[in-house]
């Protein structure tokens, strides 16, 4: 049998480079030894993806895209489908964990320099797929063609008519119509099913192309290639297989757990990852009273509404992630992780993160003025931490990196 088996693996690797293609990135891809927590979120991340796929798939099997038949087609997969309930709260659910999930793994780029020389593209590509998923998520939300899914899109796509001169145009051509109708449901569904999941699989692809050809950079922010044995392999790696296929296991194990929790106990989170108006119809003729994008989106909503003007509240929106972009550049440092950068780095990126969940909850509140208020100074933060890190080098009080990877 077992011959029959190495026969069989001999014929497909005269054919096909399947033996290399596993060495090359499982058993002789060596990386730094010393990974820890935050870097579970990369396979966590694709994990959801595959969730998000399978059970787009299924729903797609049920759902129909048209005005007057989307929001019962939903409740037809909640009621009379067979584990249509499951598919469907696995799918919002889905939704909200792939944004906390990245959202983390962003972070880690943050706390250990990830961005930095040579990964500088991979995470361009990494903010492309950001992007995308944003898209895929906003374009997902119309399909129930609930109150929140129908004002949501209004609201988001009227902001493009703030453009100056192109504007009202730009806004008619992305909607099909004078308002948000059968047309646009159409289209949105077209994008949500196919178009914007193929690209965000190629670039998941072109994501991962680019890290196995520059490695991982681990905790201590230091390049392992650097000190390899007489066997050419790095002093300070491990194979990827079978030791972070056995780490990242675990990972699956634990979210897994938390994922099940909340799918089966609280799939609305409160109304954080389904919101209440969502399960009322769609209305054109009734705006409801609080219109809030969800959670992943309100740090940005947030910055749009901080700004008077209307347009240049769409500037700046588009600036709080343009900024992300030129992150490997506006990074100074010698050293890539904050283990050996100093209290002012560890200081800016505290105030960061405070700045961000703190708009992240402005923007799904009424802009009261004291909200207001606080959305302004959130916002100036937000844009601090980036235009002044040219500076944190100077200010700071740097560390050398040690030679080998510590823990
Ligand atoms: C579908 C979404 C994504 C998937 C499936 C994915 C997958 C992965 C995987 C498997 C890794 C290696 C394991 C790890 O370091 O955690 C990784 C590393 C990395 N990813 Fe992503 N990623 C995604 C989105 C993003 C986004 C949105 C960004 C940033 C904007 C990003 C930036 C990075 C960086 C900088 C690394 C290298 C980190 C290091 O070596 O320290 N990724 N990604």
């Amino acid at each position: 049998m077992s011959n029959m088996l190495s026969g069989f693996m001999d014929w497909v690797n005269d054919r096909f480079p399947l033996k290399e293609l596993w060495e090359n990135h499982l058993t002789k891809y060596y990386a730094p030894k010393n990974l820890n927590f935050w870097y579970y979120f990369g396979s966590l991340a694709f994990l959801v993806l595959v969730i998000q796929i399978v059970t787009g798939i299924f729903l797609a099997m049920s759902y129909k895209p048209a005005a007057d038949l989307a929001f019962g087609s939903v409740e037809y997969i909640m009621r009379d489908v067979n584990w249509g309930w499951l598919i469907r709260y696995m799918h919002s659910t889905g939704a909200s964990f792939f944004f906390i999930v990245v959202y983390l793994h962003m972070f880690r780029a943050l706390l250990y320099g990830s961005y930095k020389k040579p990964r500088e593209l991979l995470w361009i590509v990494g903010m492309f797929i950001f992007v995308l998923l944003m898209a895929e998520a906003f374009l997902g939300y119309l399909l129930p063609w609930g109150q929140m899914s129908y004002w949501g899109a209004q609201v988001i796509i009227s902001l493009f008519g703030a453009i100056p001169y192109i504007g009202e145009d730009l806004a008619l051509w992305i909607r099909g119509d004078y308002v948000v109708s059968d047309v646009t449901l159409n289209r949105f569904f077209s994008f949500h099913v196919i178009a914007v999941p193929l690209i965000l699989v190629g670039a998941v692809v072109i994501h991962l192309m680019a890290l196995h050809h520059v490695g991982s950079n681990n905790p201590d922010g230091i390049e392992i290639k650097k000190k390899k044995g007489p066997d050419g392999v790095p002093l300070d790696g491990i194979p990827f297989h079978p030791y972070y296929t056995v780490k990242d296991l675990v990972g699956v194990a634990v979210f897994l757990i938390i994922f099940s929790i909340v799918v089966f106990y609280a799939p609305e989170m409160g109304g954080w990852f389904l919101e209440r108006d969502n399960f009322l119809p769609a209305d054109p003729l009734k705006t409801p009273e609080h219109i809030a994008p969800l959670w992943y989106f309100t740090p940005f909503y947030a910055i749009l509404r901080a700004v008077p003007d209307k347009f240049l509240g769409v500037v700046a929106m588009g600036a709080a992630i343009v900024v992300l972009f030129l992150l490997p550049w506006l990074d100074r440092y010698q050293v890539k992780s904050i283990r050996y950068r100093g209290p002012v780095y560890r200081v800016a990126l505290a105030v960061f993160v405070v700045s961000f969940i703190g708009l992240g909850y402005l923007g799904t509140i009424p802009a009261t003025p004291v909200a207001t208020f606080f959305a302004r100074l959130f916002s100036v933060l937000y844009f601090l931490f980036f235009l002044l890190m040219p500076f944190y080098p100077r200010w700071d009080k740097v560390r050398p990196e040690p030679e080998r990877v510590t823990k």
